[in-house]
């Protein structure tokens, strides 16, 4: 069925007549009004608190919203893509990265089969792996345990995996050495094969399509190094194993099918870090504190499948992003953690947002007119404030924010968690405040620095916290931006599983690769920019 355009909604014009009246509100006059609006816009749910107060909101606001969320079918879209329906229907494809972590929940079905033990089965495997790698079982072929671990991916096979292993590295086991390779810049894979004792190493090639040029041609260059390294007496099979739903790839590259671990083709590749996917995770942290990640994750996929949307973190994230980006017209999303383990977090989420909401056309093929997903970005604090915040406090540009923090540190080191934590309380506070001239004036700011230091605050944020950063709150942060990213894509109504978009630039490198050799008749058909490039990188490459 055609759904309404979102612009002709009834929901929808209702909030352009409340924007009209809510957008010259100041958050200061909202707070001053309301002793309990902390207390009223906050939600605390599977360990994860979310303070939304700062936000240029009021609660008709957030009951347009969620009416809106209503009318948009977020609640039967939910409950079709926890059913297994084919919801990316641009790939025709189910979207089940929940059954993923739906560890002692019932059976999902995909097409009239129960997907779940297959879950099982390869978590096991998964597990028992992992427990040889860590306890030493699995020996090189010199016979000595494995120490090295490179995993080859890129995008959801590479993202992944590193923030996750950046995050829990206070969990992980210290004497094995976890390196990541995506680029296919040589650079990346020069230098993480630096060191590496060939006989101790293990690689993983993550590629859920297994053709990826990037990974296989790292995948092929670490193999030739292994080859070359232990001259030719390496036993491939024992140092190389897949994670892959391309058996036949996997097979043909020379890894045993014995050491393939398998996903599907119902989990895309930016949703994959609980699959088969997350291996090296699991190697360095290991199997209990893997299974306590994905414990995380279901707790926070029950709360979003269950929850009203008024109380529903995910739900909540997305419609005041949707506020923002359709509303107010800010273009950007920052993520903020305050923890320095997380700081592949933005990244992570960055491919996770943009590739899946970067979309220009509605689910019927028409062009949107209404903006889509926001571009996403954010680096740790403090480390941020010393760099881009100033745009953010006093710039002409809204970017609504969200901060994370934890009230434990896992490093408690003298005060440093205090400060950081006065930091993070501080930027909020300073943001949805700010400073008056009249302040400035009552400290005795010379009159001409006034307008220098004056700070309009009423910038939004919403600030996350957590008790501690440990495998189940990560499990639950990433579930709860993967749900904000689905409640988004399901009101923009747009596919957001399917990156189409991805595709003409490698389709175009394939032609030029060929016209890069010096030995080439460049092919006919390049513009002329493109065609000066080409001969500009080829005249610099024959010099001597
Ligand atoms: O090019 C984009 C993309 O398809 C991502 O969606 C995906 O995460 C990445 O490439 C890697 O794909 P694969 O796991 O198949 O190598």
């Amino acid at each position: 069925m055609v759904r309404k355009s979102l612009i002709d909604m009834k929901e929808w014009k209702d909030l352009q007549d409340h924007y009209a009246e809510i957008s010259g509100v100041h958050m200061r006059d909202l707070f001053a009004a309301d002793p309990g609006r902390a207390e009223r816009f906050t939600l605390f749910a599977e360990g994860i608190y979310c303070d939304y107060s700062k936000n240029r909101i009021t609660e008709k606001t957030m009951d347009l919203l969620c009416a809106l969320a209503g009318a948009c079918g977020l609640r039967e879209e939910t409950e079709r893509m926890f059913a297994g329906a084919r919801i990316n229907e641009t790939e025709n494809r189910p979207v089940l990265h929940v059954a993923l972590r739906n560890l002692g929940g019932g059976p999902i079905m995909v097409e009239g089969r129960d997907v779940m033990p297959d879950v099982k089965g390869v978590l096991d495997k998964m597990g028992a792996f992992s427990d040889k790698i860590r306890n030493g079982e699995w020996k090189g072929f010199s016979g000595k345990p494995i120490r090295h671990v490179v995993n080859i991916g890129i995008g959801g096979s590479d993202l992944g995996p590193v923030m996750a292993a950046e995050a829990l590295k206070h969990y992980s086991m210290r004497d094995l050495d976890v390196r990541f390779v995506s680029n296919i810049d040589g650079t990346h894979i020069a230098e993480a094969l630096r060191g590496i004792e060939p006989d101790r190493a293990l690689f993983i090639i993550a590629s859920k399509t297994f053709t990826t040029q990037e990974t296989m041609t790292n995948a092929v260059t670490a193999r030739d190094w292994f080859i070359e390294k232990t001259g030719g007496r390496g036993d491939v099979a024992r140092h190389f194993i897949a994670l892959s739903t391309n058996r036949e790839e996997v097979v043909r590259f020379g890894i045993d099918p014995d050491n393939m671990f398998e996903f599907w083709d119902w989990v895309g590749g930016r949703y994959s870090l609980a699959s088969a996917i997350g291996l090296a995770v699991m190697i360095s942290i290991g199997r209990g504190n893997f299974m306590k990640l994905l414990d995380g994750y279901r707790r926070m996929d029950g709360h979003f499948r269950n929850a009203e949307f008024g109380r529903n973190i995910p739900a909540v994230l997305a419609l005041l992003g949707v506020w923002y980006n359709n509303f107010f017209g800010a273009q950007t999303h920052a993520i903020l953690p305050y923890d320095q383990y997380l700081h592949r977090f933005p990244a992570y989420f960055q491919q996770g947002d943009m590739e899946s909401n970067g979309k220009g056309v509605d689910r019927s093929g028409r062009p949107v007119a209404w903006q889509t997903g926001p571009v996403i970005w954010g680096e740790p604090g403090t480390n941020g404030q010393h760099a881009f915040y100033q745009l953010i406090h006093q710039g002409t540009k809204m970017v609504p924010a969200d901060f994370i923090g934890f009230a434990r540190p896992l490093n408690p080191l003298g005060d440093h968690h205090q400060k950081l934590m006065a930091n993070f309380f501080a930027q909020t506070q300073a943001l949805a405040f700010g400073k008056t001239e009249d302040e400035l004036r009552a400290e005795g700011v010379p009159e001409r620095l006034v307008p220098h230091r004056t700070f309009s605050g009423n910038r939004p944020t919403n600030t996350i916290m957590a008790e501690k950063l440990t495998p189940e709150t990560l499990g639950s942060l990433i579930a709860m931006y993967e749900h904000k990213i689905f409640a988004q894509g399901i009101i923009w109504d747009i596919y957001s599983f399917d990156q189409w978009g991805v595709e003409l630039g490698k389709a175009l490198a394939r032609r030029i690769l060929p016209d890069l050799d010096p030995a080439s008749v460049p092919a006919p058909g390049h513009d002329s920019s493109t065609f000066a490039l080409i001969k500009f990188y080829r005249d610099c490459r024959q010099r001597k």
